[in-house]
């Protein structure tokens, strides 16, 4: 599973953001702001406007434990953590991606506040009740067994936890010789339909408190993201090479259809355990 991800755009060489702290006279040993890091660290949509949105409505403090499933380059559970005082466990699949989170984190004053762990979530020993929200940002969809890691997620949380998603959903499966394709860009390994996705949080025992259906926001922010990452090609290819423009463009070209053709949509769900 750790090397069939990579099949995705956006997941080879998780080193290009030192390239792009670089170009901006933060070379590899130099401490980080978050205002700074932030401005690439963010894998998901509106970056950290999205992360406030979950503080507010989980309401996390600086007593919290917050797990986050899926961190990427951490750049949310950094945010968090700065922003709130909590304490966050940023568990992420990819080794690579984990380690460069590490070292992006070590820069920062966040050390003592953030922990690394790499593994597969469904993998994962975590003690029951051991957290006080669990939170993540466009990855549930990639992990199978959608009902076992909807149970995990509801044994970690305390009674009156809050989980809070944001995640994709299925509208309609591409044509049959589209799907391989679909498959290798998109790495859906529980990608279900908007009623299957309430239905299995209710039978995993969660109690939704608030949902928004981000479809249509994330459907201009998909396609303005590419707008604007192909009006930036120059710069792109001056820090990170031609090869490395066309593989994040077609990721970012991708991704923009399949909202635009009405395959997948969005959400953004609050739940109690
Ligand atoms: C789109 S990225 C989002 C990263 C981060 N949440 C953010 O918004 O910046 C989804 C992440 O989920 C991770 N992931 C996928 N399956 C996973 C699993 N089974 N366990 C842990 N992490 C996983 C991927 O490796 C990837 O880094």
């Amino acid at each position: 599973m750790k090397n069939d991800i990579k099949s995705m755009q956006l997941y080879p060489r998780p080193e290009r953001i030192f390239s792009d702290l670089e170009a901006l006279g933060y070379g590899k040993d130099k401490p980080l702001s978050l205002d700074v890091l932030t401005r690439f660290d963010q894998l998901h949509y509106h970056g950290t406007e999205a992360l406030n949105i979950a503080i507010a409505a989980c309401e996390i403090t600086a007593q919290d434990r917050v797990l986050e499933v899926g961190s990427g380059w951490g750049g949310c559970a950094r945010h968090i953590a700065n922003a709130t005082g909590a304490t966050l466990t940023a568990v992420e699949l990819q080794a690579d991606y984990d380690r460069v989170a590490r070292e992006l984190t070590a820069r920062t004053n966040l050390v003592g506040c953030v922990a690394h762990v790499n593994a597969d979530f469904l993998q994962l020993d975590i003690e029951t009740a051991s957290y006080d929200h669990a939170v993540s940002w466009l990855a549930l969809f990639h992990i199978p067994r959608r009902s076992e890691y909807l149970g995990k997620l509801h044994r970690s949380l305390r009674s009156g936890g809050t989980l809070f998603v944001e995640d994709l959903y299925r509208i309609k499966d591409p044509d049959y010789h589209e799907i391989d394709d679909f498959k290798q860009h998109l790495f859906p390994n529980s990608l279900v339909s908007k009623s299957d996705y309430f239905s299995s949080l209710e039978s995993a025992g969660f109690d939704v408190s608030m949902a928004e259906d981000m479809t249509e926001d994330w459907t201009e922010f998909t396609s303005d993201r590419l707008k604007s990452f192909r009006d930036s090609q120059e710069h792109y290819v001056s820090v990170h090479g031609s090869e490395a423009y066309e593989t994040i463009e077609t990721f970012y070209s991708k991704m923009a259809g399949y909202f635009s053709r009405g395959l997948v949509g969005g959400l953004r769900i609050a739940a109690r355990r």
